[in-house]
This record gives structure tokens, sequence and C-alpha cells, in this order.
């Protein structure tokens, strides 16, 4: 009994994050596969893309940031990943820089570096591989497109969203807007969460301790909260390189 009372004093003690670090190797217990929308993405930071699918984000162990950080990035050791990076999990702020690798740098010394916890993921090359089979498994875009879920001047309510996904992957997604600057009765489609156990299978994203919100790049301004169920929500079309004008366009139809 003693020692038991000793126990739960050095547990308060010493907060639970540090015990817990030295009893478990592995801190997290959850994975979250974070999928932006880019058009919503470049709203935010005021940039230009073309890519016209959910790209990824990143893969985010629910605890633990920057869990080694001598652990250093090294771009030469994901050389053969490099053109799915490129394509399905691009640098957003530096499209034409085919050499630029600042983000996925940020992504591994944040959150790979913790992922790493586990010998499926304890590696540069697993972390990132890992991630990119999980999204091709997800096939997050091409789920939203059969539900009839698209890009649209018309808006959804978050039900519709989130049972498009329900009916695919049968849990719950964690589903993210940006609200207008211009203070619209609307929300925005941002980020869509799906969230995998330690074993990589699906599983419920509001499970205890798994709703965390980040912020996104190196200087991202973090404005994604999920999504109130209560307001309507629009994805906005691609807006085109050529259609220069800056925000004006971008909110057009319905408003
Ligand atoms: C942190 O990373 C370094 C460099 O890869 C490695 O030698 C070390 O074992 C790691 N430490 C932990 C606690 O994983
Ligand atoms: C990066 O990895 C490559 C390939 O393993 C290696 O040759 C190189 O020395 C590494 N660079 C750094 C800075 O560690
Ligand atoms: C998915 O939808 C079904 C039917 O609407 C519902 O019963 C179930 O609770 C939902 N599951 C999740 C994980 O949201
Ligand atoms: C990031 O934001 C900070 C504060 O707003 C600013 O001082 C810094 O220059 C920015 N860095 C980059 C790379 O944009």
């Amino acid at each position: 009994m003693g020692s038991l009372l000793f126990f739960a004093l050095l547990l308060v003690g010493c907060g639970p994050g540090a015990l817990s670090y030295q009893l478990f190797k592995q801190e997290w217990s959850m994975l979250i596969l974070t999928h932006h929308w880019p058009q919503t993405f470049c709203y935010m930071e005021h940039c230009e893309t073309d890519v016209d699918y959910w790209s990824l984000h990143g893969l985010w162990p629910n605890k633990g940031f920057t869990c080694n950080s001598t652990w250093h990035f090294n771009a030469s050791l994901i050389e053969d990943l490099m053109p799915l990076m490129r394509k399905w999990w691009p640098d957003l702020l530096n499209p034409t820089d085919s050499a630029a690798t600042g983000f996925w740098k940020h992504e591994w010394m944040k959150h790979g570096t913790c992922a790493a916890q586990a010998e499926t993921m304890n590696s540069e090359h697993k972390y990132f591989s890992k991630a990119l089979e999980l999204y091709s498994r997800l096939n997050l875009d091409g789920t939203l497109k059969s539900h009839n879920i698209v890009p649209s001047e018309t808006y959804y309510s978050l039900d519709e969203i989130e049972r498009a996904i329900n009916s695919s992957y049968h849990v719950k997604p964690k589903i993210q807007c940006v609200q207008p600057a211009t203070g619209e009765q609307m929300q925005i489609l941002g980020q869509l969460e799906i969230c995998f156990d330690s074993e990589f299978n699906l599983v419920d994203c509001h499970r205890s301790g798994g709703s965390i919100s980040l912020p996104s790049q190196p200087n991202g301004s973090t404005g994604y909260r999920v999504c109130d169920p209560a307001i309507k929500i629009y994805y906005p079309p691609i807006k085109k390189r050529h259609t220069k004008h800056h925000m004006g366009g971008f909110f057009k139809a319905g408003l």
C-alpha cells in the first residue's frame, strides 16, 4: 500500500508526460493522416495552386512533437519516393521549386521523429513510405467524388460529408474548416483527418486523445477549426492559375 501511494505521488510529481516516456517507449496511440484541400490552404496562405485533389499534409501521432531533435532530415534517404512525394505530398508554398524539401523536413522533425518510436516507422524512409501507402490505400479524393462530394458553388452540410466518409471507411473523420475573412455565414472546407491505430487499422478520430489541432506548415497560420455542424460548408472549386484576381473571385457565387 505504501509503495502504491508513493507511486501515485510520483505520478503527480513528475507529470504524466515525463513518466510515461520512461515507462513506455511509444507515447502515442493513434496516427492521424491529414489531408488538405489546396484551394483552401492557399486561400489562407496567399499562395496559388492548381493541385485539384486532396493532397497529403502529414501523418501525425496523436502525442508528441519533435521527439528526437538530433535525428536530422536527409532528403537523399527518400530520393526514390520523390516523384510520389511531389505529386501527392506537394509543398503548396513552393510549387515551382522542385528542390524544396523544407515542408517534408518540417513534417519529419515534428511528427516523423515521434512516429519513429514504432518499429514500423523507425526510419525516414519507412515513415514517408507508410504515409504515402496509407494515403493511397484511403484514396479519399476518389471516395468523396464517388459520393458526389465535389468542389462546387453550392454548399454541403457537415453531415453529408461525414456520411460519405463513414459509408466508405466506417469510422468518424475529423473535418476542419476555415472561417471566411468576410464574416459570411458559411465555412470553408479545409482539412480532412482520418485516423489509424498503431497497427494501421482505421479508427474513429474522436476517440480520447485523438483531437489535436496543429499549426500547418512552417509558418502556417493555423486557421483550421473543427467544422460547425450548424453552418453550411463551401468546398471551393479550383481557381485556375490564369485568373489572377487575388481573392476577389474566390467567393463569387452564392453570396
Ligand atoms: C535520436 O536520433 C539519433 C540519430 O538518428 C539516434 O542515434 C538516437 O538513438 C535517437 N534517440 C532516440 C531516443 O531514439
Ligand atoms: C544523407 O544520406 C546519404 C545516403 O545515406 C549519406 O550518404 C549522406 O552522408 C547523408 N547526409 C547527411 C548530412 O547525413
Ligand atoms: C456511420 O453511420 C451509421 C449510419 O448512419 C451510424 O449508425 C454510425 O454510428 C456511423 N458511424 C460513425 C463511426 O460515425
Ligand atoms: C514567419 O512568421 C514570422 C512572424 O510572423 C516572420 O517574422 C518570419 O519572417 C516568417 N518566416 C517566413 C519563412 O516566412
